[in-house]
């Protein structure tokens, strides 16, 4: 079976609700009548329930760009996953590296949030990369195999859907530098075999491996055509509509 293709928009701390509003808008249309990928937005906190109601029966899915893994409680600046599907918000980012690097978060407590998104039917959409630090010392497969293995252990995956993975070279995020068609598949195919390992065939098979970093419209099609690329996470051009218009329409 064929894995469909998600396109991930990843506005990170960016938009005031009338941007957020007019952006999720102009993505809703540029969506409309296609039915061979999905498309994703993770706006801030602050704007979900505003988008919400723009993508409210369009295909467009609402992401949040985290989540924590308890119901409730005294887990000052957290956001609960109750909490994000009362806005219809069935996916999260976790795991993405400014979490990792600027916030400390560890593969330990990834999980933990991974975990607890999938205990409320929240999608976690899990990021790991290699500095470039680690890949010039030749570190790069085995910084991705402990981000993989940390992020998804105790993580029994039974609905290929519910779990979506995204590999981001952090040397590439915001930089302009894209790793090559040949660097991002040789990770992919690296990660693919790892799941292998990890999952059933037909389960590891059917999971989607999305690319992100500065990913554009002039790159997506290329990347995209490699065949353990299953979609892209976007930021910076997701924040522009015609260009995340375009890579929402690659091909
Ligand atoms: O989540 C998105 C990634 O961090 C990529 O960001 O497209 O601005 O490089 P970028």
């Amino acid at each position: 079976m064929q894995r469909i293709p998600l396109i991930a928009g990843n506005w990170k701390m960016h938009t005031s609700l009338g941007e957020a509003r007019a952006l999720a808008g102009a993505v809703v249309s540029a969506c409309e009548g296609l039915t061979d990928r999905e498309v994703m937005i993770a706006p801030p906190f602050t704007a979900l329930a505003t988008v919400a109601e723009v993508v409210r029966g369009s295909q467009v899915r609402l992401a949040a760009q985290n989540v924590c893994w308890e119901e409730q409680g005294a887990f000052t600046g957290e956001i609960a996953p109750g909490m994000l599907r009362e806005l219809e918000c069935r996916m999260a980012i976790i795991g993405h590296s400014e979490r990792r690097q600027i916030f400390g978060e560890s593969d330990g407590l990834i999980n933990r949030r991974v975990a607890g998104a999938m205990r409320f039917g929240i999608t976690p959409v899990l990021c790991f990369g290699e500095t470039l630090a680690e890949r010039e010392s030749g570190q790069t497969m085995a910084v991705l195999e402990r981000q993989v293995r940390g992020g998804l252990a105790g993580i029994s995956v039974v609905e290929p859907a519910g779990m979506v993975l995204a590999y981001e070279p952090v040397w590439a995020i915001g930089t302009g530098k894209t790793a090559s068609e040949e660097q991002a598949q040789e990770a992919h195919e690296f990660v693919r075999n790892l799941l292998f390992e990890m999952y059933e065939k037909s389960i590891a098979r059917q999971m989607r491996i999305l690319y992100g970093g500065s990913v554009n419209s002039g790159n997506v099609d290329a990347l995209l055509r490699q065949p353990d690329i299953d979609g892209a996470l976007v930021g910076g051009a997701s924040l522009k509509a015609d260009s995340f218009e375009r890579i929402i329409h690659f091909r």
